[in-house]
């Protein structure tokens, strides 16, 4: 094993073979990934989100009406949808009740042009209350995908600044159903009917805040409707700005065939664990006439049924099980032997380390010390906690444009971290904590003390987040940018 100063030291070459178990195919099913699909001539798609308050009573809030924000005046959560090759024009009006609360999209694991990626004062000035901008774009990649504010994002994505991103054209044939899941906690108080504090100290030191109401689609435990016996496509979309799940698939057979909207060769799906903005694309035979399947979490000691499918009409299929495999991607592949090789290591602070000390140990420490500095967390010894990124730091890694890189993430604490990359997908080589298939990934879970393997082409040129997307980790230190020069 390579010890901590080792990894710490940046030129420490890590051998891949020597601790990672490499990413490998499990038994998966007959049929291969379709060709890439092919981007259309396109056409324009425009869309108007206006970020207000909005009173709502999700039917998850009991029945009560809760101050959200939100994009539209429409269902929640809005739905925005292209083909391959479309273009999208989305502008953003900010309405939102405070004077000084600006806001911006992030188009989550879409690989754009740098200025569209919404990060305020890294790409772009945050939108003030009583100002617009334009985002347009044309998506290179198909699948499952949504998009968030990225401005004071514990309380915006609290609240319900988000969205659902489909970009078509990747079925090599028909599912009989095409459902998005939309899942995430929320932290409301279901007795008065108002929001619980988006953000504690000691959530932002741990594993997060947790939501109390747990939801798929602004409801608790849904009734799904899918044709019976029908190969039903999934988008699961873990929108929750804390909470990692472990997904699965109860008295129904279901096979993963996409991670973070990228096609993989199907493969059963037992569990999988899904942190924060992290998706899959499920086929899932749906029961027959009548009967019932769930969707579940075991993240927790008592499993939580957060959806249940019920099998409608008459039965479509009695073929055995074999999904329909998806379009391959469009993504460069690294060149592995001229890769450069880079060591991040994801840590708490001294400060976070006194935070997730036991119970008893939180009284007077943390008063003193933390209301003076919010950094629990780093990366490679460094922390930005910054609520609105006003104040930039330099860049954590230069990188060339065009280069292949291999990044060892190294979770050096406690907890699991969700780290997301903007702009590009990582590939992922392996792990030395959890044996999953070669898939790519713009947000990779690691596990207390996991280290894993990304390699990816730094293609795209601009500054790029790199941070965890557990929120109040985020804001708490565990975030910085990449330079792809
Ligand atoms: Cu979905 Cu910088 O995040
Ligand atoms: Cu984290």
């Amino acid at each position: 094993m390579l010890t901590r100063r080792q990894f710490s030291a940046g030129a420490a070459a890590v051998a891949a073979g020597a601790v990672l178990a490499r990413a490998s195919v499990r038994p998966s099913y007959a049929r291969e990934l379709g060709a890439p699909a092919k981007i259309g001539a396109g056409k324009l798609v425009a869309v108007r989100l206006v970020t207000a308050e909005r009173p709502t009573a999700l039917p998850c809030f009991g029945n009560h009406s809760l101050p959200m924000w939100s994009f539209t005046d429409g269902a929640w959560p809005p739905v925005i949808r292209l083909d391959l090759g479309d273009r999208l024009e989305a502008t953003i009006e900010n309405r939102l009740p405070r004077p000084d609360e600006s806001t911006s999209i992030h188009w989550h694991g879409i690989r754009l042009p740098n200025d569209q990626d919404g990060v305020p004062y890294l790409v772009q000035a945050p939108v003030r209350p009583g100002e617009s901008f334009r985002y347009s774009f044309a998506p290179p990649d198909t699948g499952t995908y949504f998009f968030h504010t990225h401005c004071n994002t514990v309380e915006q994505l609290g609240r319900g600044l988000e969205g659902i991103l489909i970009i078509d054209g990747d079925t090599t044939e028909p599912y009989d159903a095409d459902e998005v899941l939309f899942m995430r906690d929320w932290q409301v108080d279901r007795e008065t009917g108002e929001f619980n504090p988006f953000f504690t100290l000691r959530g932002a030191g741990r594993a997060g805040t947790f939501g109390p109401v747990r939801s798929v689609n602004g409801a608790v435990n849904p009734e799904i409707r899918l044709p019976a016996s029908g190969d039903c496509r999934l988008r699961l979309i873990n929108a929750d700005p804390t909470r990692i799940m472990q997904i699965g698939v109860e008295d129904a057979d279901a096979a993963i065939v996409a991670i973070d909207g990228i096609a993989v060769p199907p493969f059963p799906l037992s569990r999988w664990s899904m942190g924060p903005a992290m998706r899959i694309d499920l086929v899932l035979r749906a029961p027959q006439p009548g009967r019932i399947a769930r969707l579940v979490d075991h993240s927790t000691p008592d499993r939580v049924e957060l959806a249940h499918f019920v099998g409608s009409g008459v039965a479509r299929r009695n073929s055995s099980f074999d999904p329909a495999p998806l379009r391959a991607g469009r993504i460069a592949e690294p060149d592995l032997k001229a890769a450069t090789r880079l060591n991040f290591v994801f840590q708490a602070s001294e400060a976070g380390q006194l935070v997730a000390t036991p119970d008893d140990g939180l009284g007077a420490p943390l008063g003193a010390l933390c209301l003076s500095s919010r950094t629990f967390w780093t990366i490679n010894s460094r922390a930005w906690p910054d609520r609105d990124h006003a104040r930039l730091p330099p860049p954590l890694a230069v990188l060339d444009r065009g280069r292949s890189y291999v990044f060892a993430l190294k979770n050096d604490s406690e907890f699991s971290h969700p780290i997301h990359i903007h702009g590009h997908s990582f590939k992922l080589l392996g792990s030395d904590k959890q044996n999953r298939p070669p898939h790519h990934t713009d947000t990779v879970l690691l596990l207390p003390h996991e280290t894993a393997e990304v390699a990816f082409v730094a293609d795209n040129p601009g500054d790029w987040m790199f941070h965890c997307h557990i929120i109040e980790h985020q804001e708490t230190g565990m975030m910085s940018y990449l330079r792809v020069g």
